[in-house]
């Protein structure tokens, strides 16, 4: 895709660079810690929407430039800029939760967050709304909000609920302490933290499993899960099994069969330790 980078990389407030199937997406103001500004803001729903339906864009990777992840949300052009605007408020915050969680939580690709450093407040939404995370152990987290005089908002308390248990959440929340990225494994919030000098080599490593999958049973996999994980066990039995027939209609590789006949028929293919062969159409 030709057309996602649209300024010189040093004034484009959000960077693509397509590799190999990956996506890796880079908040670009490292000078401001990455901190989200409104035109990062509306940089990144660009971004998303060319993104997930490029088939160069397999896997998407979000990382931060320099020595940050980001610093959550810009005080000053965020916040201060838009104090007692409503109207201005209203279409900026609309638009930062469209990126950072309807989005991204329902994203039709695998997403993975590398958290290179810095990572604050409101840099947890989309941290959480990525399928999977792996950190940089010297990365440092926090939620700083009641350090100077605010609340984990926007939607950061709900997404730190979904991943953090209770007992963890609320320490965060009512002491704002920063922690590393092993703290960040050790509580859930990250899948993994890795010495920073191997963060890119995982994460390439953890690309490529997810590259190996079946899309569009992936996809179907992930979106059935997030939405199931907050329905009644009745509901979430009828969606599921409604779903998994979807899935079976719309894969073009017709993977169940594949699976079903590697095992039953032809006894070349064990489910508990491998991956089926996939024959792509
Ligand atoms: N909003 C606006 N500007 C921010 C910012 C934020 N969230 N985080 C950093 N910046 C700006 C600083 O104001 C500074 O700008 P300046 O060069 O014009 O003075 C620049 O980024 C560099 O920040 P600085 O604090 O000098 O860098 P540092 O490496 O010493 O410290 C942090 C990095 C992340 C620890 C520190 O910047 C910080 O605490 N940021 C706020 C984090 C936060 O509480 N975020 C929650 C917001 S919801």
């Amino acid at each position: 895709m030709s057309d996602v980078n649209t300024a010189s990389p040093s004034e484009d407030p959000v960077l693509v660079d397509l590799q190999d199937g990956i996506a890796w997406v880079t908040l670009n103001r490292p000078s401001k810690r990455n901190a989200i500004s409104p035109p990062v803001v509306y940089r990144m729903c660009e971004v998303l929407n060319q993104l997930e339906t490029d088939p160069a864009c397999k896997v998407l990777v979000l990382t931060g430039a320099g020595e940050a992840f980001s610093a959550g949300m810009d005080l000053r052009d965020y916040f201060r800029a838009t104090d007692g605007d409503r109207d201005a408020q209203l279409k900026l915050f609309r638009a930062n939760a469209q990126w950072q969680w309807r989005q991204l939580r329902f994203y039709a690709k695998p997403t993975i967050a590398m958290v290179n450093g810095w990572c604050f407040g409101g840099a947890f939404t989309p941290l959480v709304s990525c399928d999977l995370a792996i950190a940089a152990e010297e990365a440092t987290f926090g939620l700083s909000e009641i350090n100077w005089g605010i609340i984990p908002a926007g939607i950061v308390s709900r997404a730190v609920a979904q991943l953090v248990r209770e007992r963890d959440a609320m320490y965060l929340v009512m002491t704002g302490e920063p922690f590393d990225g092993k703290r960040a494994a050790e509580i859930g919030l990250v899948n993994e933290a890795v010495p920073r000098a191997r963060l890119r080599e995982r994460v390439v490593q953890l690309a490529k499993v997810l590259m190996d999958k079946n899309p569009t049973v992936l996809r179907t996999a992930k979106q059935a899960y997030r939405q199931a994980a907050e329905m009644p066990w009745e509901q979430a039995g009828d969606y599921l099994m409604a779903k998994a027939d979807q899935s079976t209609f719309a894969d073009p590789e017709r993977g169940r069969a594949q699976g079903m006949k590697q095992f039953l028929d032809e006894k070349t293919y064990r489910p508990g330790l491998g991956a089926y062969r996939r024959e792509e159409r």
